[in-house]
């Protein structure tokens, strides 16, 4: 699996920019939830789980945060700097968020409501899912 970045077409004129983000167009998932994560303290590392089902995406309106992605064949990072792109957090990727800006705001849509049943917070039980499902 490789990690996807949706980029997004903000529509400006004289009074600015906008950007509208549609589920089955820029969300490829229905939209079920939208939480945003901020005022995250320095050195703070958020995450650090996998979902087995949830779909997200992820964008930083404001500042940047670095994630670290993991699927358990590919671990990729990325700096989230701009609002113009999404992160996609598909199911079972491990991932985790840091170096939050003080000014970041992270906005996720979710595709699901939350369920702390459908979180895998333990890395050893992400490894054996992920060796499990390669054998
Ligand atoms: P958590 O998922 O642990 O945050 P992160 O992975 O970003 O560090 O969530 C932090 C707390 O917020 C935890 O008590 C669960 C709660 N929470 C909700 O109630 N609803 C939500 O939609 C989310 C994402 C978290």
């Amino acid at each position: 699996m490789s990690f996807e970045i949706n980029q997004f077409t903000p529509r400006g004129d004289s009074q600015g920019w906008l950007i509208a983000l549609e589920e089955g167009r820029q969300v490829p998932f229905p939209i079920k939830r939208v939480y945003y994560i901020f005022g995250t303290k320095p050195g703070v590392k958020r995450g650090k789980h996998a979902h087995r089902k949830l779909r997200q995406l992820a964008i930083c309106l404001s500042g940047s945060c670095r994630f670290i992605m993991d699927d358990g064949a590919t671990r990729n990072e990325f700096l989230l700097t701009s609002n113009t792109q999404g992160l996609q957090i598909d199911p079972m990727v491990w991932h985790e968020m840091e170096e939050f800006s003080a000014d970041c705001v992270l906005l996720v849509l979710a595709s699901d409501i939350y369920d702390e049943s459908d979180y895998i917070r333990s890395k050893d039980e992400f490894d054996s899912l992920v060796y499990q499902r390669q054998h």
